[in-house]
């Protein structure tokens, strides 16, 4: 959930030794720095040029790894020697210190420890009836022949999702009020790249004042909830819920703190599902044949029923679309490190300050690992010899495959994710298969998630079943 691009990095020196190749930016690069539909073509073109790559321009330099080995030390090995960088910093003016953004290792470990509770099989036994349930009331107010932004139809499932989960029932005006405010402050991510941005940030400059008050809006809502949770002394079985009662060694959360965890959880998990979900519609309208085989599985499992949390692990081969859906659309398409020492990156040495850059979005599509059809969409890809779902995609070297990042700043949602995913999608393509309105040109904007751009308009047609036949 990092985003890089055109940041105002720090010049790094390299130190002494062999120097990766190097890549100057041109005009052409700057601009696909800017230009969103463009980042990710414009990394493709920088990896091309090795496994460690610096890309240098006016008052920046940026490594990208692209070997899975290297990419998995960065952030596993040397996750001691590194911290998030620039994006994350920008993240934090609206979230506060929840542990997405926190960079003190002792506190962060302790934070996610006591958060961790919140994402046991339990909890998710739990939020698995939210989830399927956020599903059921798409597939009642869909109609048939419908046109529908699929991105934001996923969006409203992801939001009911998260507010429920988090926030407690009948929350969905709170958690609208949220993403509302999150969307104002990160289409104005931009403004962090100005030099001074800080300082601007405290002027009645109109765009930082436009952030100032989302994050205001946001976080007095969230609040509010925090509040109530509190001085009602219940149990609401959601996660705030949870937070407020999280004790290591007899010392919990803050008040202050368990708003910024709410926050994170909301910003860190809302979009990333919901585009990985629109992307997967995406995909499933162009590839009939995987289609049809998800919706023989699920037909088999599911039938006329709603699934639960015990159906997700009969369901391997709906597990394999979406994880073949984040292998060609990873959700978090790059992930930043700034390194706070040096050390080596594949034997090049890199100084301490140097922004380091892997990309799931490059390594997942990569056919060294993936082989020639590394740009299909092939589910069977993650099915082993007994049908069974298989997470490490037999004969991928390790690291080929991070779309929930890894090492100790892995996502702490992985499984919260999956679930979601899973049972929306099955719930959803028993009865609908939506087909995609002809004369549209989608493409990727990579921003702090891969959305798709403009959106994605889909008409909802029923399945074969659902037709009776
Ligand atoms: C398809 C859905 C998701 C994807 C692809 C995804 C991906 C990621 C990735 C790649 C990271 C690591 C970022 C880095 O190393 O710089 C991350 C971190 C995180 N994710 Fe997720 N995520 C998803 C869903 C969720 C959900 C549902 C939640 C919570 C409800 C969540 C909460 C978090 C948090 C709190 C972190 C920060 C962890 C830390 O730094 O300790 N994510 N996610």
């Amino acid at each position: 959930m990092v985003d890089v691009i055109a940041y105002g990095g720090r010049r790094a020196r390299t130190g002494d030794g062999p120097k990766p190749p190097r890549v100057r930016a041109s005009p052409k690069t700057l601009r696909a720095l800017v230009d969103r539909r463009r980042s990710t073509a414009m990394f493709e073109g920088v990896a091309k040029h090795g496994d460690v790559v610096e890309l240098g321009g006016p008052g920046f330099r940026i490594w990208l790894v692209s070997d899975p080995a290297l990419a998995r030390e960065v952030l596993v090995d040397r996750g001691r020697q590194v911290t998030k960088g620039f994006g994350i910093r920008m993240i934090s003016i609206g979230l506060g210190n929840g542990i997405l953004t926190n960079e003190d290792p002792v506190s962060h470990k302790r934070n996610r420890r006591l958060i961790n509770p919140a994402f046991s099989v339990t909890a998710l036994r739990k939020y698995a009836d939210v989830m399927a349930g956020a599903a059921v009331r798409a597939d009642e107010r869909w109609r048939v022949g419908q046109e529908v932004e699929i991105t934001d139809e996923m969006g409203r499932i992801a939001l009911d999702v998260v507010g429920r989960t988090l926030l407690g029932d009948e929350t969905d005006r709170d958690a609208r009020t949220v993403i509302d405010s999150l969307e104002v402050i990160l289409r104005r991510f931009g403004i962090g790249f100005i030099p001074g941005a800080t300082k601007l940030l405290e002027t009645n400059f109109p765009p930082a004042v436009k952030i100032r008050n989302a994050v205001a809006s946001m976080r007095s809502t969230v609040e509010r909830v925090v509040v109530d949770h509190k001085q009602s002394g219940r149990n609401y079985d959601d996660i705030v819920s949870a937070l407020l009662a999280a004790t290591e060694d007899g010392e919990g959360f803050t008040e202050q703190q368990v708003l910024d965890e709410t926050l994170t959880l909301m910003l860190a998990g809302f979009e990333t599902t919901a585009n990985a979900l629109a992307w997967t519609w995406w995909l499933l309208d162009q590839n009939a044949d995987v289609a049809a085989k998800l919706r023989a599985e699920i037909d088999t499992v599911i039938g006329d029923g709603v699934p639960t949390y015990d159906d997700i692990a009969r369901l391997p081969y709906t597990m394999a679309t979406i994880a073949e859906t984040m292998r060609l659309r990873p959700p978090a398409w790059i992930l930043e490190r700034e390194t706070t020492e040096a050390f080596d990156i594949g034997g090049y040495p890199v100084a301490a300050g140097q922004t380091v850059l892997m990309s799931p979005w490059i390594i997942h599509r990569d056919p060294r690992w993936w082989g020639p059809d590394a740009h299909s969409y092939r589910p069977d890809r993650w099915i082993n010899a007994d049908g069974a779902f298989d997470h490490s995609a037999p004969g991928q070297p390790r690291g080929a495959y991070f779309p929930f990042g890894a090492g100790s700043r892995m996502c702490i949602g992985e499984q919260f994710a999956w679930s979601e995913a899973v049972l929306v999608l099955a719930t959803l393509a028993r009865r609908w298969a939506p087909v995609i309105v002809p004369g549209q040109r989608v493409r990727t904007w990579a921003a702090v998630t891969l959305r798709p751009h403009p959106g994605i308009r889909m008409r909802l047609e029923p399945t074969a079943r659902a037709r009776g036949g």
